[in-house]
């Protein structure tokens, strides 16, 4: 996902600029540029690859002046190279922009016939040139960009720089997340928060549809109408501590490391002192009133209402349909009544995941989501979100996300159970009680990591992998083999245990690791025996169980990771610690870049 900053400041904006976009790079992204505006002239730098090329090209090529925009750019329309980098400018116009304007042929032609002609094969560079053609008729900045806004047709964050004006930005958001940072005497836009905390904690979020004429003193917000708007101006607390990596290799190590910790406070967060009931915030949900729950997400979230689907139905029996979001806004489903809909997200952002969300306002009794940013767009857009708390997470690859997601999960699938007559208070409170000594078994089970340091250098010679579960633990597969793929690059792939033999065994040999995640469960020996099938073929098992389930698997095992033991029912959250691990040291040992591999960005805001 691409990366935007704007500075109207009272000091050299290229450094500064530079700075945030640092802050941005877990998002994803293969190029970089900024644009500032000095003695009123606009120029620009841009570079392919990290941010370090663009400090070296500002180091033999500076760029002077206090007011700028910048930008990194995840590739939508056009390679990542230099002439398709952010900022696009014509003339005297630059724009940095996230999203994807799905009108942008019609606007070209537009500008076709108006005698322009194009420098790249981008949609951000139509905003440019569209403002500029405004510009050329004699409107205002301002001006120039509320016409070019009001006919884009798609997903945006825009921040506008003009020639000749070193006290303006124009700034407007549909579908991508867009702040505005109040200083002293100087104001910033950014993508998010974090990319702002070095300059201010007081932040303004436009709404969707709204834009905003930006000032050093001053920030006018106008809606989707035109209007002005007020939006709230809110402190938010970025723990400077939680973006940088203390010490770890990676923000991924560091993240995967402190899911105790994070686990802790969101279970503090839901679960009373005396560890006997579940306070969840205003309004609250009334679960006896629940017909039915659609779990939808992406990704890793997705995989959290895999889980959370076998947890809802088996402890509270209650009906859960699941589906990724990507497909579910597309087959529109019937919605029956008593239905509500619950969305998973870290970001709050995802495109795919907000757009579902959009679907089913009006068809569903209520909108429930679990994200991790309880200021973003999903969260806002619910009629109740519920905070993970696992705190900023950079690594593109999620980790103490899923497991913060799988908890919250588990604690309303034990409300809804108590809610609906399925379990009493005692039972409630041992199971609650299992959750809170959670953290104290993942700080165990954190000792693995000498094991899957040792195992990773076997698999990084791989080409394919399999991963195999049961139960709630087959989306732990897919959880292992997307964690795999994703920061690895080894293709990897999941499958509920007992379908290997319906066609995927095929694939087996002496050539392919197969790691069965084994917890003694209900299904263990069924997934024992699915393992025996596996090692009958020459497939080499890695199998990821307790002390007890190795003795019980025997021999011929390829290699074990040994598990503390653990309720079945919390199985799925400890199960993704060796899933993340072997993931992390396959992809050190690869070499790949464990915290933004390549292609993928940190939250998807495009579709
Ligand atoms: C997970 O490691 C990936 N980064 C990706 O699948 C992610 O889970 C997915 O894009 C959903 O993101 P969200 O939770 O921010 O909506």
């Amino acid at each position: 996902m691409c990366g935007i900053v704007g500075v109207l400041g009272n000091h050299e904006a290229a450094p500064i600029l530079v700075e945030a976009l640092k802050r941005l790079e877990y998002r994803g992204y293969d190029s970089a540029g900024i644009a500032t505006v000095n003695h009123d002239r606009l120029d620009r730098r841009r570079a392919v690859g990290k941010l370090v090329n663009l400090s070296d090209l500002l180091v033999h090529e500076p760029l002077a002046g206090k007011s700028g925009i910048g930008h990194t750019r995840w590739a939508t329309h056009g390679a990542p190279n230099v002439g398709n980098a952010h900022p696009h400018q014509s003339g005297g116009v630059a724009v940095v922009h996230n999203g994807i304007i799905e009108n942008f042929r019609e606007l070209r032609t537009f500008l076709t016939e108006n005698g322009i002609s194009f420098q790249t094969d981008t949609d951000t560079e139509t905003i440019a040139l569209l403002a500029q053609h405004y510009r050329n008729q004699g409107l205002s900045p301002r001006d120039a960009a509320e016409q070019t806004i009001a006919r884009l047709e798609g997903a945006y964050a825009l921040c506008f720089l003009f020639d000749g004006e070193d006290d303006l930005l124009i700034a407007a958001r549909k579908g991508s997340p867009l702040a505005i940072g109040h200083g002293e005497g100087e104001m910033f836009v950014g993508s998010d928060a974090i990319a702002l905390a070095p300059m201010t904690d007081k932040i303004t979020y436009l709404e969707e549809g709204d834009w905003a004429i930006v000032t050093r003193n001053s920030v006018e917000i106008r809606d989707r109408e035109g209007n002005i708007a007020n939006r709230a101006l809110k402190t938010i607390q970025i723990d400077t501590a939680q973006v940088d990596k203390a010490g770890y290799k990676h923000f991924m190590a560091k993240e995967i490391a402190e899911q105790p910790t994070v686990l802790q406070g969101a279970l503090a967060h839901y679960i009373n002192a005396d560890g006997t009931a579940v306070t969840l915030p205003e309004p609250g949900i009334d679960f006896t009133q629940i017909e039915r729950l659609t779990l939808v997400a992406c990704g890793t979230a997705y995989y959290a209402c895999m889980v959370a689907k076998y947890w809802f139905e088996q402890i509270a029996r209650l009906p859960v349909e699941i589906d990724v979001a990507s497909e579910f806004r597309y087959r529109e489903p019937p919605v029956t009544p008593g239905t509500v809909a619950l969305f998973v997200s870290q970001s709050g952002e995802t495109a795919d995941t907000l757009a579902a969300l959009r679907y089913m306002e009006g068809k569903a009794d209520k909108i429930l989501s679990v994200v991790n940013v309880p200021e973003s767009s999903i969260a806002r857009e619910s009629d109740l979100a519920l905070p993970i708390l696992a705190g900023t997470e950079i690594g593109v690859a999620s980790t103490k996300a899923f497991t913060c997601q799988l908890t919250t999960l588990a604690i309303l699938a034990l409300k809804a159970a108590q809610a609906r007559g399925h379990m009493d208070e005692d039972a409630l409170a041992e199971k609650l009680a299992g959750l809170r000594a959670l953290p104290g078994i993942m700080n165990l089970a954190l000792q693995i990591e000498s094991r899957t340091d040792q195992l990773a250098t076997k698999l990084a010679e791989a080409r394919d992998i399999l991963f195999l579960g049961r139960g709630a633990m087959y989306p732990l597969a897919h959880e292992g083999a997307l964690k795999l793929k994703e920061i690895s690059y080894i293709h990897a792939e999941a499958y509920a245990s007992g379908e290997l033999k319906h066609g995927p065994i095929a694939l087996v040999d002496k050539h392919v690791p197969v790691i069965v995640m084994a917890p003694r469960d209900a299904l263990f020996d069924k997934t024992i025996s699915n393992m025996q099938e596996v090692m009958a073929r020459g497939g080499k098992v890695l199998l990821i169980t307790d002390a007890e389930g190795a003795k019980e698997a025997g021999e011929g095992v390829w290699e074990t990771i040994l598990m503390p033991e653990i309720d079945p029912f919390l199985a799925p959250i400890l199960y993704a610690l060796p899933a993340q691990l072997l993931a992390y040291h396959t992809a050190v040992a690869k070499g790949t870049d464990v915290d933004q591999p390549r292609n993928l960005a940190k939250s998807v805001t495009v579709e």
